[in-house]
C-alpha cells in the first residue's frame, strides 16, 4: 500500500474496529484518574499473573508458531515480567516524576492515550506481557496487533494480564486485542485518529509502514549482530557465551550472534574450543548448500529453515552432523567483496554461525561494519577482549545501539542478566534501523514528560578591583610596589606634562621603559607595537598613566602579552549573557601587575573590566573581570592640567556612566550606591571644575567620582547612550565623552517612556528605569513627586551641558549632513550590535537606534 492510500474495510468491521478504539480511549481517560499507587497495585497484579502464566504462554506459543525453544521462551517471559517488575517497581510514571532543585525544574509525567502495539512471531509473548505491562505503568491503553502466525498465544497473554489487572482496577478497555490476520487492518489502525502512537516490533517492512504512518511512534526492527574476538579475548568464556546465546530460543531472537570475526592468532583455538564445546565447522561445500537451503541462493531467508535445530536443518540442506550438534558455524569468505555478496552474511534465524578469519584489527572492524550493513544497522554487536582501546575503537566505528563487551548477545541486550542494561523486548535501533531511539525501550519512552520550569533569577555579583588609592598625593603609593623591571604605557601629551617623571621617580625599579606612543581611541596597531615592547622587556610591572585611551590599551597589552595565542577578534565577540559568552578570557593569575593611574575624571577604566579599541571604522570591547587592574590610584593633582574642553568631554562621560549604570538591567543596591554618590558629586563639581581647573577640591570631587562610576558600571554596565556615543565616535572621530553628552538629554527622554520592547532580563520584572531616574534626581535635587524628582534631574542635566558648553547635536560638533545621512545605516548598525546596548532596560528597536541618531544630529526627538 503506498503512503496516501486509504486501506478499505468491509464497513461493519471497520465500525467495530472504531469500536475497540473508542473502548481503548475511554479507558485511557478513566486510567489518567489513577495515582501511582493505584498504578503500581495493577502493574504488580499484572506481573504475578504474567510469572504465573511464563511456562504455559512459553508452550502456546511454540506449539502456535512452531519454532524456539520452550525453555528459552520461558526465559524470556520472565524477563518481560520479573525483570521488568524489578526494574519499574520504584519508578515514578504517575504525575511529579523527577525534581531537580538546582535548575527549579519539575518533571510531570503525562500518558500518551492509545497505544498501537505491532508484536512479532519471534517473541510472540514475550512482547506481549512486556508492552502490556509497561502501557499499564504508564496509564496508556494498548491496542495489540500480534504477527498473524501468533495470534492465539498473544490473545492468552493479554487474556491473563486482563484479568489480573481488572480485579485491582485496570480499567475495562485498557488491553485488547484484535486478532484477525487481515493487514488492512494494521493499516486503517497505523492512520486511525484514535490511535496516539505506534510501538512497532517486527521486520523492515512493518517498520517502514509504521514509520510512513505519519503518527509519532517507536519502530524497532531486525538485527545482524557481528561479534568480534580480539586476541586478548578469554577463548573458553567467549566460546560458551556465544553457544549460550546462538542456540536461546533456537536463535529465532534479534540481538542473537550472527557472524563472529575472530583474530588470526586465536583463530585455530578458537575452533578448536568450538568443536569441543559442540559446534561443528562445516566445509565450504556444506556452507553452500546451506545457504541454498536457508537463502534459496539469494538474500532472502526461507521461513522453513526458522528455528529448526542443528541437526535437522543440515539434513534439510542435505548433509549429515552429529546429533549432539548444537550450532553450525558457516566459514566465510575474509575479502570484504566476497563475503559481502555470500548470502550467509545475512540475519540467520537459526543455529547457524558465521565465522572470518581477521587478518588484523582494522580488517576484523570493517567487517563487523560489513555485516551490520546488510540488516544490523542500530540493533546490536559485541566484542570479546581484554584490551580497553581495542574495545573503544570498535565502539567508535560500529553503527549498533548496543555493543556487547564480554556478554552474549541474544540474552544479553535485553538487559538485567548479564548488565545493567535497561530490561526490555523492544531494542531501539536508532535513526539507521528507522527508529527514533537507540534506547532499550521502556516506561519513559511511553511518557509525554513534561517540564515544569519555575522562574530563575541567576544571582548578580558585585566585584571590586583589590586596591584604590585616591586624593591628592595617592601616588607617593607607588613607593610601596615591588618591582625590578616596569613599563609604563602612557602618550605624548601626558609624557611632555611631567606625569611620567612623575611616575619614575616613585618606582622602585631597576629598570624602566616608557612606551608613549598611546593615541586617543586606541587601535589594534598601537596595542600590538606597545606588546612588543612588553616582550622586549619582559616586565613584572605595568603603570599605565593617562586618560582612558592609555589605561584600555595598556589593559589589551598586558591581556595578549600574557596570552599571544589570543584571537582578538574572538575576545572581541558580543554576546547577550556575561554567563554564558562564547568568549574565552584566561583566568590564570597575571604575571605582570597592572597600576593604573587616570589622569583624566571619566572612563572609570581604572576600575573597570573593559577596554575599548578601535578597529577600523568601529570600537570593539573587550570585557572580562581580568582585565581590572590590580590598583588604581585616582590622584587628582594629576588631573589639574586638562583644559575645560577635556574636563567637559570626560566628566560628561563620568555621569553618562552613572546614570546608565542606574537604569541598566543589572543595577543593583551595591551599583547604586556608587551611581547616585558618583551622580551628586559629579553634578556639583564638574562646572566647578571647568570654570577653574586648579580648584583642587572640585577636581578631588571629579576624580573620585569618576571612580565610583567606573565601579558601579564595572557592576551594572551601560546602555544604549554608550551605543550610540561608540558608534558616532568611531564613525567621525569625536571624543567619547562629546558624543555620551550629545545622546544623553535624548536618551534620558527615550529610557523614561514606555517602551515599545522590553529587554528580556530574569532580574528586571517591572519596568523601573522612570522610578530610578527620579529616585536619583529625588537624592540630590528633592521633589514632591517622582515626576518633579526625576524633571530636575533632566534639567541639570541640560544645564550642565549648556554650562560646559558642550555641542548640544553632532551638526554643532562639525559633522556634514551628507556625510552623517550617507552612513546613517551602517552607524544604526554599528550602535545596534554595540555590547552596551544589552544592558539598557528599553530594548533598542533599529528604527528607534535610527531616531536617537537623527535626534543628535538635528538636536529633535
Ligand atoms: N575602559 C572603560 O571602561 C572605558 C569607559 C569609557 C570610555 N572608555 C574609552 O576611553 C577613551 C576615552 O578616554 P578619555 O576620555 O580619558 O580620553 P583620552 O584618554 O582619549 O584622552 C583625551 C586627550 O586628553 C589628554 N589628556 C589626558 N589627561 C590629561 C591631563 N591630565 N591634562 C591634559 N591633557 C590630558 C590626552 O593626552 C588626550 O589627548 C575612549 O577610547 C573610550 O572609548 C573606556
Ligand atoms: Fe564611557
Amino acid at each position: 500500500m503506498g503512503a496516501n492510500e486509504q486501506p478499505v474495510l468491509a464497513p461493519g468491521r471497520q465500525a467495530e474496529i472504531d469500536q475497540i478504539v473508542a473502548a481503548a480511549q475511554r479507558a485511557a481517560s478513566s486510567f489518567r484518574e489513577l495515582d501511582q499507587a493505584a498504578v503500581d497495585r495493577i502493574v504488580f497484579a499484572m506481573v504475578k499473573a504474567g510469572i504465573r502464566a511464563a511456562a504455559d504462554l512459553a508452550l502456546l506459543a511454540l506449539e502456535e508458531t512452531g519454532f524456539g525453544v520452550v525453555e528459552d521462551k520461558m526465559v524470556k517471559n520472565y524477563v518481560a515480567t520479573e525483570f521488568l517488575w524489578d526494574y519499574l517497581k520504584d519508578k515514578k510514571s504517575v504525575g511529579v516524576i523527577e525534581e531537580d532543585a538546582d535548575r527549579n525544574i519539575v518533571y510531570v509525567a503525562d500518558p500518551i492515550g492509545v497505544v498501537l502495539a505491532i508484536t512479532p512471531i519471534t517473541n510472540p509473548t514475550s512482547t506481549v506481557l512486556f508492552k502490556a505491562i509497561v502501557a499499564a505503568k504508564t496509564r496508556n491503553a494498548i491496542v495489540f496487533r500480534p504477527s498473524p502466525y501468533a495470534v492465539r498465544c498473544a490473545e492468552r497473554a493479554v487474556e491473563v494480564l486482563r484479568a489480573a489487572g481488572e480485579k485491582e482496577g485496570l480499567p475495562p478497555g485498557a488491553i485488547q486485542v484484535i486478532p484477525d490476520p487481515a493487514r488492512e487492518i494494521t493499516h486503517y489502525l497505523f492512520r486511525h485518529p484514535g490511535v496516539d502512537f505506534t510501538w512497532t516490533t517486527g521486520g523492515p517492512k512493518i517498520v517502514r509502514l509504521a514509520n510512513e504512518s505519519g503518527k509519532p511512534g517507536i519502530s524497532v526492527g531486525p538485527g545482524n549482530a557481528p561479534i568480534y574476538l580480539h586476541r586478548t579475548a578469554d577463548i573458553r568464556g567467549a566460546v560458551v557465551d556465544i553457544l549460550i546465546s546462538k542456540t536461546f530460543d533456537a536463535s529465532v531472537i534479534c540481538p542473537a550472534e550472527q557472524t563472529c570475526v575472530v583474530d588470526r592468532d586465536i583463530y585455530d583455538a578458537v575452533v578448536a574450543e568450538f568443536e569441543r564445546m559442540g559446534a561443528q565447522l562445516l566445509t565450504k561445500k556444506q556452507a553452500a548448500q546451506l545457504a541454498e537451503f536457508a537463502f534459496g541462493g539469494d538474500d532472502k531467508m526461507q521461513l522453513e529453515a526458522v528455528g529448526l535445530s542443528a541437526p535437522e536443518l543440515a539434513r534439510r540442506a542435505g548433509f549429515e552432523v552429529g546429533p549432539a550438534t548444537k550450532v553450525l558455524i558457516a566459514p566465510l569468505p575474509a575479502d570484504l567483496g566476497a563475503l559481502g555478496r555470500h548470502p550467509l552474511i545475512n540475519e540467520k534465524l537459526m543455529p547457524v554461525l558465521g565465522l572470518v578469519r581477521a587478518a588484523s584489527e582494522q580488517h576484523a572492524i570493517d567487517v563487523c561494519a560489513l555485516v551490520t550493513e546488510h540488516g544490523g544497522l542500530g540493533h546490536t554487536s559485541a566484542i570479546y577482549a581484554a584490551d580497553d582501546g581495542v574495545i573503544d575503537r570498535y565502539a567508535q566505528v560500529l553503527r549498533t545501539g548496543r555493543i556487547l563487551v564480554n556478554a552474549p548477545t541474544a540474552v544479553g541486550a535485553l538487559g538485567g542478566v548479564y548488565n545493567s542494561l535497561t530490561p526490555t523486548l523492544s531494542l531501539g535501533c536508532g535513526t539507521w534501523g528507522g527508529s527514533s531511539t537507540t534506547d532499550n525501550v521502556n516506561y519513559r519512552n511511553l511518557l509525554n514528560i513534561k517540564t515544569v520550569s519555575r522562574r530563575r533569577t541567576p544571582p548578580q555579583w558585585f566585584r571590586v578591583p583589590s586596591s584604590t588609592y585616591f586624593n591628592a598625593g595617592a601616588l607617593d603609593s607607588l613607593r610601596d610596589v615591588d618591582t625590578e623591571v616596569a613599563v609604563i604605557v602612557t602618550d605624548e601629551p601626558t609624557e611632555e606634562r611631567g606625569a611620567v617623571s612623575e611616575v619614575r621617580m616613585r618606582l622602585r625599579a631597576k629598570q624602566v621603559r616608557v612606551f608613549s606612543e598611546v593615541m586617543p581611541e586606541p587601535d589594534q596597531e598601537v596595542v600590538l607595537r606597545g606588546l612588543d615592547l612588553l616582550q622586549r622587556t619582559r616586565p613584572d610591572l605595568v603603570v599605565a598613566v593617562g586618560g582612558g585611551s592609555v589605561l584600555d590599551a595598556a589593559k589589551a597589552m598586558r591581556l595578549f602579552y600574557e596570552h599571544p595565542d589570543l584571537d582578538f577578534d574572538d575576545l572581541a565577540l558580543p554576546f547577550l549573557d556575561a554567563r554564558k559568552r562564547v568568549a574565552n578570557y584566561p583566568q590564570a593569575p597575571h604575571s605582570v601587575r597592572l597600576v593604573a593611574v587616570p589622569t583624566t575624571s571619566g572612563t572609570g577604566s581604572e576600575v573597570s573590566p573593559a577596554a575599548v579599541i578601535t578597529v577600523g571604522h568601529r570600537k570593539a570591547t573587550l570585557v572580562d573581570y581580568s582585565l581590572v587592574p590590580d590598583t588604581a590610584i585616582v590622584d587628582p593633582l594629576l588631573t589639574i592640567s586638562m583644559p575645560p574642553a577635556i574636563t567637559a568631554d570626560t566628566g560628561i562621560d563620568a555621569l553618562t556612566h552613572a546614570l546608565e549604570a542606574t537604569v541598566s538591567i543589572f543595577s543593583s543596591p551595591y551599583s547604586q550606591a556608587f551611581s547616585v554618590q558618583a551622580a551628586a558629586l559629579i553634578l556639583e563639581a564638574l562646572p566647578r571644575a571647568y570654570d577653574d581647573g586648579g580648584d583642587l577640591e572640585a577636581r578631588t570631587m571629579m576624580a573620585n567620582a569618576a571612580t565610583l562610576a567606573g565601579l558601579a558600571f564595572s557592576n551594572a554596565f551601560v546602555g544604549v547612550n554608550h551605543a550610540l556615543a561608540h558608534a558616532v565616535g568611531a564613525r567621525f572621530g569625536l571624543a567619547h565623552g562629546r558624543a555620551n553628552g550629545i545622546f544623553l538629554p535624548h536618551v534620558l527622554r527615550y529610557n523614561t517612556a514606555v517602551p515599545s520592547k522590553f529587554m528580556p532580563a530574569p532580574g528586571y520584572s517591572s519596568y523601573v528605569a522612570p522610578v530610578k531616574y527620579a529616585q536619583l534626581g529625588r537624592v540630590i535635587f528633592g521633589g514632591r513627586t517622582e515626576e518633579e524628582s526625576r524633571q530636575r534631574l533632566f534639567t541639570a542635566v541640560e544645564d550642565l551641558l549648556d554650562h560646559l558648553h558642550m555641542p548640544r547635536t553632532l551638526k554643532d560638533a562639525g559633522i556634514a549632513e551628507e556625510e552623517f545621512l550617507g552612513s546613517l545605516s551602517e552607524v544604526t548598525m554599528a550602535a545596534f550590535t554595540d555590547l552596551s546596548i544589552r544592558t539598557n532596560p528599553r530594548m533598542p528597536l533599529l528604527n528607534e537606534v535610527t531616531g536617537l541618531l537623527r535626534g543628535g544630529y538635528y538636536g529633535t526627538a
